[in-house]
């Protein structure tokens, strides 16, 4: 009896979602190398599955010989180099029309080259963006499948199974595009991950001036009963109140943060297509800043504590908040309109909002809200009730910026947030001094207001 699917690489990821495989009925086998540290994995993994329909193998051929076919093989290896080693020795043992699935966090890039290569043989590469860590793979991830079509429709089913639902009971997965199409979309559910982290985390250190953690806690608990709630508020609101002996165990954590780099890879695609992402980068920058901690430990000492103790307005910190999620959700949302025009994916936001509604890091309840109203257009800035929304709760921002500011807290999410949509709604922006300084130094010429577009001028600068 040949099994269904394979899982190569049976790590913390590959592990849950083979596990969660089983559990949906699914026959799986695994492979893992028998090196070194991952030596006995194969062997524990099936002491652990007893009675399941699972086989273990350590011999690759072995392994895809063990599978119907058209073979269909979930790599679940650390992203880079060490996935196209893998295709290379895997691909001796596979026959035409077998899928290939990449579900690590591997660069958009990496996906298309290896999608058009393996084509050339024959091989359907699917790029598989996975969310949700280690339980969601487990009990149900969101999945972002793309590149090839044809490989995603031997294994959708498969997919779906064991994909989170939505609050409809449809599978958070479907087909998002070609090429590195659903690699790019979980990299940006990751930038915006990244950003939704760090709003929270100013958010923590702003109530820290006059509040305890529990007090914290118990704000967030009360925002997360309504159209606010998130996965992460809900984390967070449990990190808050997690202690180790008597201390908090929050204060017993270094701050440093660390980063496996598909956050930043998010803001370089974002500079590569001229999207602003401003909060994306910034909680980015706010990582790579954290991790001076030597130089910020010496730099604080000439720094007085003489920081008035004021109550922040909770009702306008959520509204900022709100606001502030709002526009890191709009700013990922555009960088995935301009690579879907500039590549030629035809991404579905609406979809991919519902894809993100359940199963993954950032699922919240705005961005079920948003899955609804991007069905009618695909820009947040085209719909009343955002625009009403970000209009009336945009007054609360220089009020949490100004408290920042006196007390001498770093928010630059909040920051950015409020500078970009306050340079968006700015019909007469700075940008004429720029075009004018291009113009003097390097005769860059510049389109007048008093002349069609299309036409370009140099003025010959008197002074
Ligand atoms: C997810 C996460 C996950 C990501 C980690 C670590 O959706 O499950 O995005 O894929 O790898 O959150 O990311 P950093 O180490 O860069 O914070």
């Amino acid at each position: 009896q040949k099994s269904a699917f394979g899982i190569f690489g049976i790590g913390v990821m590959g592990k849950s979602l083979a596990l969660n495989m089983l559990n949906k009925g699914i026959s799986v086998s695994v492979y893992n190398r028998d090196e070194g540290a991952e030596k006995e994995m194969v062997e524990n993994f099936l002491k652990e599955t007893e009675n399941k329909n699972v086989v273990g193998f350590t011999e690759l051929k072995d392994f895809v010989h063990s599978l119907q076919t058209p073979r269909k093989i979930l790599l679940m290896v650390k992203a880079g180099n060490v996935v196209d080693a893998v295709i290379d020795s895997i691909v001796p043992f596979l026959e035409e029309g077998d899928v290939l699935i990449d579900g690590g966090n591997s660069h958009y890039k990496d996906t298309e080259r290896r999608v058009n290569a393996l084509k050339n043989k024959q091989i359907h590469f699917v790029g598989l963006g996975v969310s949700g860590g280690e339980e969601g793979a487990l009990k149900g991830p969101s999945l972002m499948p793309g590149g090839s079509e044809e490989g995603y429709n031997y294994v959708a089913s498969y997919l779906n199974l064991i994909a989170a639902k939505d609050e409809n009971g449809n599978p958070c997965c479907n087909y998002t595009g070609p090429n590195g199409a659903g690699h790019f979309v979980k990299m940006v559910h990751n930038g915006i991950e990244y950003a939704d982290m760090q709003l929270l985390a100013e958010l923590y250190v702003l109530l820290s001036v006059t509040k305890s953690y529990g007090e914290i806690s118990a704000i967030f608990a009360k925002w997360n009963e309504g159209e606010l709630s998130s996965y992460l508020l809900e984390i967070t609101t449990k990190i808050l109140l997690e202690k180790e002996g008597n201390s908090n165990l929050l204060d017993l954590i270094l701050d440093k943060a660390g980063n496996k780099g598909t956050g930043s890879w998010s803001s370089v695609s974002a500079l590569e297509l001229g999207v602003p992402t401003t909060m994306k980068t910034a909680a980015v920058y706010a990582r790579y800043i954290s991790s001076f901690k030597e130089t910020r430990m010496q730099l604080s000492k000439n720094i007085k504590d003489n920081i008035p103790k004021e109550n922040l307005n909770i009702n306008l910190l959520k509204q900022a908040y709100d606001f502030a999620r709002t526009i890191n959700l709009q700013q990922g949302l555009q960088l995935l309109q301009s690579a879907s025009d500039e590549y030629n994916w035809n991404l579905n936001l609406s979809e991919i909002c519902r894809i993100w509604s359940s199963g993954c890091i950032i699922k919240s309840e705005k961005i079920k809200a948003f899955s609804k109203i991007l069905k009618t257009s695909n820009n947040l800035f085209k719909s009343e009730e955002i625009l009403e929304s970000l209009y009336n709760k945009e007054a609360t921002l220089p009020y949490v910026i100004e408290y920042a500011l006196k007390a001498r807290i770093s928010i630059p999410c909040f920051y950015e947030a409020y500078n970009y949509w306050v340079a968006m709604t700015t019909a007469q922006s700075s940008a004429n001094m720029i075009q004018a300084q291009r113009d003097f130094f390097g005769a860059h010429k510049f389109q007048r207001v008093d002349a069609e577009q299309e036409k370009m001028f140099h003025h010959n600068w008197s002074c």
